[in-house]
């Protein structure tokens, strides 16, 4: 089983993600768990989270970076889910050897992601944050599917994104199921 953790404030304006989303729903062996929408007041069912976590073994973290890093909520449920002792910590074993895969669509061009661009930094030297959140879990870390220039990127161009997304999780699924 394949857990996507969506994390999007505003789903309903959305554009990229929304067509990320609607890529990987129809792989059949992905458990779609939209946060904001299961928990507008902030208060995540820890132990449904863990379940599905403990049920998966790739965890797919979708969202739109906000502030270099996750929305609010994909954070609150970092700190409570991957509490320490369960996913972390003395006897926090519970996500080591899964797989995490980081989604996340950019406002800025990849060009405001460069030495003298707007963002002051290459794309590289955001990852480490959300690398090491799952590596500290002992998750394997794939390499991360990243949206840039979500509001300008041409519909065909997204497309392609959605569907390359597609088709890793489809691939990891069949390898997972020993084909
Ligand atoms: C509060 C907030 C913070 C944001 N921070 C960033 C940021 O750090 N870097 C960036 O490139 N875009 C940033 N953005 C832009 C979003 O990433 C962008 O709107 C989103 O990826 C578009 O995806 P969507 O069409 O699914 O909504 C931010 C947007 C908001 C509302």
């Amino acid at each position: 089983m394949i857990a996507l953790i969506y994390a999007h404030p505003y789903p309903a304006r959305s554009r990229a993600n929304r067509v990320l989303l609607e890529a990987a729903r129809g792989v059949p062996s992905v458990i779609v768990r939209s946060l904001y929408d299961n928990y507008p007041d902030f208060e995540i069912d820890v132990a449904a989270e863990r379940k599905l976590l403990l049920e998966s073994q790739l965890i797919v973290w979708q969202h739109p970076l906000m502030w270099y890093s996750a929305p609010a909520l994909q954070k609150l449920w970092f700190d409570t889910v991957l509490a320490n002792g369960w996913a972390t910590g003395e006897g926090g074993t519970a996500l080591e050897g899964k797989t995490c895969l980081w989604v996340t669509t950019t406002g800025a061009a990849s060009a405001g992601y460069t030495p003298g661009g707007v963002h002051g930094f290459p794309f590289a030297a955001f990852v480490p944050v959300m690398e090491m959140t799952a590596r500290y879990c002992g998750m394997h870390w794939l390499p991360p599917l990243v949206v840039h220039g979500a509001h300008q990127i041409a519909d065909a161009a997204l497309q392609q994104h959605a569907a390359q997304y597609r088709q890793r999780l489809l691939s990891f699924a069949a390898e997972a199921a020993g084909g």
